[in-house]
């Protein structure tokens, strides 16, 4: 049984960039209380006329494919995390088999938000492992910009949230690189704290009719911050050190730390719970908000290209977000 290696990284982002000053002209929020409160300072949302969930999820996977040394033929399956799927249904995972011109390979698509790559790549490894496929894109992407209530009432999301893509080639290890371990988990009693209601099946009939919906709050993000925000960051720990303590590894063994980029503030209280200085931890929120299922991806593609990631490294990588659910990754690179 092989082991499975990241061989290859990309990203994909809008070129739309959204200050916190653009956002002060349309609502009531200004850049000292975003950056205060989550770091951000900017982040991209689509453009209707050029970017779609699949088109960015395509940019970024032929980036990682041709820095692995690969072509969109040598792609056996993929496995697409999203909560913002193009449609409602099918899920994106198919458009990126059609975007990448490959016939007939299954797609798969995950839908467990900020975890939702994690979880993706912990498919993935498995697939590999039973030697299934050899070559696997995993990617994560989202547009949650038209999912957001852009107005004073939406404003703890509307400042928070962006848009891009993120993939992975994942491979057979023949060395010592290699994943070394997932770790998933789930608690869905709090599924209401972060989530879209609608178009949701259990609505009664008469009240899924499109003239119904005279209220559409239902289908924007709806985000309980402050309980999302004291959850995360006890799960962030807890996952982190469940991959530590299976790989019989300490803290100090990190080279880098890649976490979900949700908010600034969580990324430096598990900085300091793990007591990791600022070159072992990946943060790029300030350029991009917060990405969903893209922002592991989108943060592990901009660290390699940095030179932050080298041969050997071990780097964890973790999350927390709807569902709740929350994610780690371990691996030697
Ligand atoms: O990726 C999925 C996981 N998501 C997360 O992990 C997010 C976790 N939560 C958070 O990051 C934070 O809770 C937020 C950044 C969303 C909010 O920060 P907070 O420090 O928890 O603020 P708050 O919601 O307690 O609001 C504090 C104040 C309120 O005003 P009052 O009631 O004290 O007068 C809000 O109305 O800040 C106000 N506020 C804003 N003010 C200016 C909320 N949003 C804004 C805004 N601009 N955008």
């Amino acid at each position: 049984m092989h082991s499975s290696k990241i061989v290859g990284v990309g990203h994909h982002v809008p070129e739309t960039v959204i200050t916190n000053e653009y956002l002060s002209t349309i609502i009531d929020t200004n850049d000292a209380w975003i950056t205060e409160r989550t770091g951000i300072k900017e982040r991209r949302w689509m453009d209707p006329e050029k970017d779609t969930v699949a088109n960015m999820a395509a940019k970024a996977s032929r980036m990682a494919l041709q820095r692995a040394g690969l072509t969109e033929k040598d792609v056996e399956f993929i496995v697409f995390a999203t909560i913002t799927s193009d449609y409602y249904f099918p899920g994106s995972g198919v458009l990126l088999q059609r975007e990448l011109g490959l016939e007939s390979i299954g797609a798969l698509d995950v839908k467990n938000a900020c975890s939702g790559f994690i979880y993706a790549l912990s498919i993935a490894d498995q697939f590999i492992k039973t030697g299934m496929y050899k070559t696997i894109l995993v990617v994560g992407a989202e547009i949650q910009s038209t999912a957001l209530d852009i107005s004073t009432r939406g404003r703890n999301t509307a400042v928070i949230f962006g848009d891009g893509a993120g993939a992975v080639v994942l491979q057979p290890s023949t060395t010592k690189s290699a994943i070394l371990s997932t770790h998933l988990h789930s608690d869905g009693r709090f599924a209401e704290e972060l989530f879209v209601k609608d178009p949701g099946s259990s609505r009664p009939h008469k009240e899924r009719q499109p003239e119904q919906f005279l209220d559409t709050s239902g289908f924007k993000v709806h985000m309980n911050g402050n309980q999302v925000f004291k959850h995360a960051v006890v799960r962030f720990m807890e996952v982190i050190n469940e991959a530590l303590a299976a790989n019989h590894m300490q803290k100090e063994d990190i080279d880098l730390l890649v976490p979900h980029q949700a908010n600034l503030r969580i990324s430096q209280y598990i900085q300091e719970k793990l007591a990791l200085r600022d070159d072992q931890v990946y943060n790029n929120i300030m350029r991009y908000g917060n990405t969903t299922a893209a922002s592991i991806p989108i943060a592990l593609s901009e660290a390699w290209a940095e030179g932050r990631i080298k041969e050997n490294d071990v780097i964890c990588l973790a999350a927390f977000g709807s569902g709740f659910t929350w994610a780690s990754a371990l691996i030697r690179w």
